[in-house]
Formats: structure tokens, C-alpha cells, sequence
């Protein structure tokens, strides 16, 4: 063994302890370190000959890297649908490191029953019946796309092609209907070979909504001339968190052939708290449903999970047949179920969350965020310099200037926010206005935090 390797077993307590007293420090100071990176990063240094070893690595790490990282994880940077980390994930995460186990294949382990569970758990949580299966994956873009990949074996299985054997382009031109998708999706059917383009954007509701106009959508299935679809519903859109009807474009399906994926990334922890469940209302209808554990569930990047009622066609999709792997049969393996082949127990940070504050804990961080949201709507409306763009319907605050937004005039405005080290925004187009949002789902966030933002926005906007 390498020296290096061999002085790391030998005081590996040690370095555990230095690298935990290093991340307690750290994260002690979080709420108060700068939201965003003081300037440029370092310089790229030569690859390390001899090696210095894992207290020489923390050390370098702490003196070149680390104090240009981000307070992404503290309770003002309210940039795109950011999470932090609940004491209880960063526990689990670490011990996902230790034990480092791979979920694929049996393993002799039972760290694949721990998915399993946490899964289940998920499923309750976020309101879905029994029919529904799920596996964790990366993110709410690789859950996405596993969901429209079953979506895709579907259409298949419609139109008599297998299409895990003949490929997509089997299927001929493929329709994908939404009122207000996310990007993911339409890079999700770049992956699947669907394409870009066969996304076709259905109407909203009249009147500042980015929900679909179910009426308009079921006009659009009918002129499919009964041939099958998949319609992505939106479950929370990221500038003004807008729902689609869900029972109702469900209820399209007595009439119509599609396939529901649902993308409920952060929206679907609506589902959380008796005042907002009703907004989620119908996602157990959804063939395929998408939900990011690292945006509102406080989780480590990376961790979302994926479900679906059509677990035959997952497996269809994602089975990876060899010998040496062990085929399907009974309950696959994950390793057949999503694009990963060698997992990470990224189930581990999110059960230990759940174990340690329950549905009750998680209920009161999305209750307290949207709270916070509502609050930070009510100043930035009274501010003489900003209007907000849309009602507050949830956990996401949408703005702009009150007087010439232009996209410069709003750009500089995002960064003498950041340039502040107070909070953290970012820029967005809504309605075709250049315009700025702040998404609350840190659990850390309180309402003197939103005072200060609230101060900071005030000072920049004049
Ligand atoms: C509605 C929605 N879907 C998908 C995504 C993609 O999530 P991720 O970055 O975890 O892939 C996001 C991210 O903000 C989102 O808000």
C-alpha cells in the first residue's frame, strides 16, 4: 500500500473528525458567509505527484476552494428551486460515503430494501396509491427523462412497435403535449430521440396563468385522430408556481390515448400540508411522476425520485441482461430500472431526514417557506421600485422593475443583489418581461431573512 494510503487507514478517525470539524465550522457560519463566490476561482494547480494525504488534501481544500463556494445551502439564496440540507441528510450522506454501497445487482446487502422503504415512504408522503413504484435517480431532469422514456415503451406498446428493440424512430413522429414545461423535458426528448420540436406547447388559462386551458388540450388530443400521446402536466411551474389541472386532464383519458407524466418536482410537496394539497389533487392518476428531493425534501445534491404505474415498461426501457448481473424476475434490481448501472445509496440522506423531523418536520418547512414567500411579496409590492409579476400562489415570489425592465437594467439588478453577499436571485422571462424570482425552500430560512432581502432589494432598486 501507498504510504499515503497507508498513514490515511492508520489515522482514519482523525481525518474524519478534522474533515467534521472543518464541515461544523462551515456550516455554522453559513447563514452569514456570502451567498455568492467573492470573485474569480483559483488558478488550476499540477496534478499531484507524491500526494499529500487526507489532512494535507482538507487543508488545501480550505485555503484554495472553499471560500469561494457558495452559501447556496444557508437560508438567502433563493436562486432557481434551491434546497439546503437538513441536519439529518448531511448525516445520512456521509454515511452513504462510508458504507459506500452499490445498489446494483443483489450485492449481499440490504441497502437495496432501504431504497425500497425510503421509496415507499416518498410515495405516502407525496399522496400516491400503491400502483405506483419508484426508484431514486439524480435529479427532477433524470427523473424526467425516465418518465417520458417510459412514456416512449408505451407508445410502443400502442402502436405494436417494441421499441426498446427497434428504436424510437419506429414510432414515427411522436406528440408531446404541456402548457408550461420545464426545459428538462425538451432536453428529455433530445435524449430519447423523440426531439426537441415534437414538444408542443398547448395555451394557458387566460388571465397571468401558466397553467394548460384543459379545454384547448383536449382539443389538441382530438385532433391527434386517435392517435397516442403523452401530455406532460405541470405540477409547480419554476416563475410563478402554477398547477395544472391534474383530475381534470386525468379525466381526458376516458376519451383520449395518452400517457400522463406529471412534473411535480417541487410542487409536489404541495401535497405536504392540508392548505395546499388540493393543488396536487389527481397526481395519483398520473402514469409517470417526477419529484426532486434536493429541492424541497433539504437533501444533498443529487437525489429525486421517479415513479410510475407501469413498472413492465420500465424495466423493458432500462434492463441491463447479463449473466453476470442477473436477469429481471419478481422485483427487479434497480440497475433495471433506471440509466445508472452502479448506484449510489442515495436513498440514505432522504430516509434519515424522514426518520428524524417525519411528515410533520418537512410539512413545516413548506409551510413556513410559502409563508415567507407570501411575506417577501407583500414588501417587494410596497417597494415604489419593483412590481411583482404574478400573485405569490406558493413558494416563489416573481418581480421586476417597476420602470423600464429591460433585460440589462434587470440583470444589474441580480447582481448588486449578489454583489450584496445578502441574497441570491435569479433572472428570468415572464410573459415576455425580463424579470428576477426568489424561490424559498431552504429549511433555514426565517423571516428575519426575508426582512433582509427585503432591505437589500430595497437599497438596489432605489
Ligand atoms: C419543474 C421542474 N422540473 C425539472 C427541474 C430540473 O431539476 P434538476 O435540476 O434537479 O434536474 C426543475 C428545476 O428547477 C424544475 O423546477
Amino acid at each position: 500500500m501507498h504510504r499515503t494510503l497507508a498513514d490515511d487507514l492508520s489515522r482514519l478517525p482523525e481525518l474524519l473528525q478534522s474533515a467534521r470539524d472543518f464541515a461544523a465550522r462551515e456550516v455554522a457560519g453559513l447563514a452569514e458567509r456570502p451567498v455568492a463566490a467573492p470573485g474569480p476561482a483559483p488558478g488550476r494547480a499540477p496534478l499531484p505527484g507524491e500526494g499529500a494525504g487526507g489532512a494535507g488534501a482538507l487543508a488545501r481544500f480550505a485555503e484554495r476552494w472553499a471560500p469561494g463556494f457558495s452559501g447556496s445551502a444557508g437560508p438567502r439564496y433563493l436562486g432557481f428551486v434551491t434546497g439546503g440540507a437538513t441536519p439529518a441528510s448531511v448525516a445520512g450522506d456521509w454515511l452513504t460515503s462510508a458504507f459506500d454501497q452499490n445498489l446494483s445487482g443483489p450485492g449481499g446487502s440490504w441497502a437495496a430494501e432501504l431504497e425500497r422503504e425510503t421509496v415507499a415512504w416518498l410515495r405516502e408522503l407525496f399522496g400516491l396509491g400503491e400502483a405506483h413504484s419508484g426508484a431514486f435517480v439524480t435529479g427532477a431532469t433524470a427523473s424526467n427523462t425516465v418518465g417520458l422514456a417510459i412514456a416512449r415503451e408505451w407508445l410502443g406498446e400502442r402502436l405494436g412497435v417494441d421499441v426498446s428493440r427497434e428504436g424510437a424512430a419506429a414510432l414515427g413522429p411522436v406528440d408531446v403535449l404541456s402548457g408550461s414545461p420545464h426545459s428538462s423535458v425538451a432536453k428529455a426528448m433530445s435524449v430519447l430521440g423523440i426531439g426537441r420540436d415534437r414538444l408542443r406547447q398547448v395555451p394557458l388559462l387566460p388571465g397571468n396563468r401558466e397553467a394548460v386551458d384543459v379545454a384547448t388540450l383536449e382539443s389538441a388530443l382530438a385532433g391527434l385522430g386517435g392517435r397516442p400521446a403523452i401530455v406532460v402536466a405541470n405540477a409547480g411551474t419554476v416563475n410563478t408556481v402554477d398547477f395544472d389541472d391534474l383530475r381534470a386532464i386525468a379525466a381526458l383519458k376516458e376519451r383520449y390515448d395518452f400517457w400522463l407524466h406529471a412534473d411535480a418536482a417541487f410542487g409536489g410537496f404541495a401535497a405536504l400540508s392540508p392548505a395546499y394539497a388540493d393543488l396536487v389533487d389527481g397526481l395519483d392518476a398520473a402514469d409517470s411522476v417526477c419529484v426532486d428531493l434536493h429541492k424541497w425534501l433539504n437533501v444533498p445534491y443529487d437525489a429525486a425520485v421517479q415513479f410510475t404505474r407501469r413498472r413492465d415498461l420500465q424495466v423493458a426501457v432500462f434492463h441491463n441482461a447479463s449473466p453476470y448481473l442477473g436477469l429481471p424476475a419478481g422485483e427487479p434490481d434497480f440497475l433495471h430500472l433506471t440509466p445508472e448501472n452502479s448506484r449510489r445509496l442515495r436513498a440514505l440522506p432522504a430516509w434519515f431526514s424522514l426518520v428524524a423531523y417525519g411528515r410533520a418536520g418537512h410539512r413545516e418547512i413548506v409551510e413556513r417557506n410559502v409563508a415567507l414567500a407570501r411575506s417577501l411579496g407583500e414588501g417587494i409590492d410596497a417597494l415604489p421600485g419593483l412590481r411583482l409579476l404574478a400573485p405569490v400562489r406558493l413558494n416563489v415570489v416573481c418581480f421586476t422593475l417597476a420602470e423600464d425592465a429591460s433585460p440589462e437594467r434587470v440583470d444589474a439588478l441580480a447582481q448588486a443583489v449578489a454583489a450584496s453577499g445578502e441574497a441570491y436571485l435569479t433572472p428570468t422571462v415572464y410573459d415576455g418581461v425580463p424579470a428576477l424570482r426568489a424561490a424559498f425552500s431552504n429549511w433555514r430560512t426565517t423571516e428575519a431573512d426575508t426582512r433582509r432581502v427585503l432591505d437589500v432589494l430595497a437599497a438596489v432598486s432605489g
